[in-house]
């Protein structure tokens, strides 16, 4: 490849006022340990649009910092490589796990940097640390997963946070052949609990969303058996047509990828006795009776944040065995050049779309 150094490069900021603004950025250099992306894709996430694009949510060093360049589900290419780099190498395809730590506390010991102690070194892309909506972006070596062949670039960045995210979350519940699952919001990160959810073996898999666009797209695709529109029908029935469903017994996993607190409820609920229940969807409140809904159905509930680096080379198999593409959660109508990256976050803001995506050429 024909050195970059020295260059500009255009990159994609969020001033938080619902636009995007692109900008000139040097062609970042690789220091020790790091390595240079030529990005390929680069996708959008619900994270993205709450907490940065339609405001700045979270101040301090846990916050968007003004300027940087966003996305934070980068895949691409290895194409330079700084001093000290030991198993990466150029010409590597891979997927950028978005976080870096410090590497000492104990969740960068166990692979969850996502949860890295350290206020001073944790730093996620597109947040603290330059992110994927740009053509280039070093990271360290470390957070670089393996893209299997079987995938694509756009595959990749839906499993950096989204698939990532849900991968987890099924996994530490446990989902096989005698577990069915509800699903509550069939947003990027609920379709991807869907697609692997069957994968994994549930044998059937049951949604929820509000936004009849999702709710079809969900049913075409065949990542849902049922889907049922909240806004159409209430919580009783919805209970009534998941117990006809699942013999009266409701569903063995359930797993909340909206963060409506009515939806979180919903999703307790529609959980058979004994049974786990995830809470993915991030930011509001829930209320519901404890004893009732909870202790008294043997509830177990789990609160899930992103995967570890090793989960998510995990999850990169799996996708490879079973020949499954994140991509086809979504539709092509949905992948833009960076030069139309207001429109990708315009229908992400909006909610009926499929997973929006930032695409870069060779
Ligand atoms: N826990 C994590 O690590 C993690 C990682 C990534 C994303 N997230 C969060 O997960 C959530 C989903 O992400 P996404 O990219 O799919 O976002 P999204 O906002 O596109 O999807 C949310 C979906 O929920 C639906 N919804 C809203 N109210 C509902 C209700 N009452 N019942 C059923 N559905 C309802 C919306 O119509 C939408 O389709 C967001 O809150 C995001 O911030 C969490
Ligand atoms: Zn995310
Ligand atoms: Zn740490």
């Amino acid at each position: 490849m024909e050195s970059v150094a020295g260059h500009t490069m255009r990159g994609a900021i969020l001033p938080g006022n619902s636009t995007v603004e692109i900008r000139e950025f040097p062609v970042p250099k690789p220091g020790p340990g790091q390595v240079l992306i030529k990005v390929r894709a680069s996708s959008i996430c619900g994270s993205d649009i709450r907490c940065i694009y339609r405001e700045h949510l979270g101040k301090g060093p846990e916050g968007y910092q003004p300027g940087t360049i966003a996305g934070h589900e980068p895949a691409g290419e290895i194409v330079e490589v700084g001093p000290g780099v030991k198993q990466r190498k150029v010409g590597d395809r891979v997927i950028v796990y978005h976080i870096t730590g410090c590497g000492n506390c104990w969740d960068c010991r166990e692979g969850y940097l996502i949860s890295c102690t350290s206020s001073k070194h944790r730093a996620a892309h597109g947040w603290q640390r330059a992110g994927g909506h740009a053509p280039y972006l070093v990271t360290e070596e470390n957070v670089c997963v393996p893209l299997a062949d079987s995938l694509t670039f756009i595959d990749g960045a839906f499993c950096a946070c989204g698939f990532g995210t849900a991968w987890e979350a099924l996994t530490r519940m446990g989902i096989d052949g005698s577990t069915n699952l509800l699903i509550t919001g069939l947003g990027p990160v609920g379709l991807a609990a869907a697609m692997l959810g069957k994968a994994l073996g549930a044998p059937l898999v049951i949604g929820t969303d509000l936004s009849e666009a999702r709710l079809r797209r969900a049913r075409a695709k065949g990542l849902v058996d049922h889907a049922f529109n909240v806004k159409k029908l209430r919580e009783e029935e919805i209970l009534s047509a998941i117990c006809d469903l699942t013999g009266g017994h409701k569903c063995e996993r359930s797993i909340d990828c909206s963060a409506a607190p009515s939806a979180r409820v919903l999703a307790l609920k529609g959980t058979r006795r004994w049974g786990r229940c995830a809470f993915v969807g991030e930011g509001n409140n829930v209320d519901f009776q404890v004893s009732e809904v909870l202790i008294h159905n043997q509830l177990t509930l789990y609160g899930s944040w992103v995967t570890s680096t090793r989960h998510l080379e995990d999850l990169v198999e799996f996708l490879d065995r079973h020949r499954l593409h994140p991509e086809a959660t979504s539709d092509p109508e949905f992948f833009f050049p960076l030069d139309q990256i207001a429109r990708a976050y315009e229908l992400a803001a909006a909610g009926d779309c499929g997973k929006c995506c930032i695409v870069f050429g060779d």
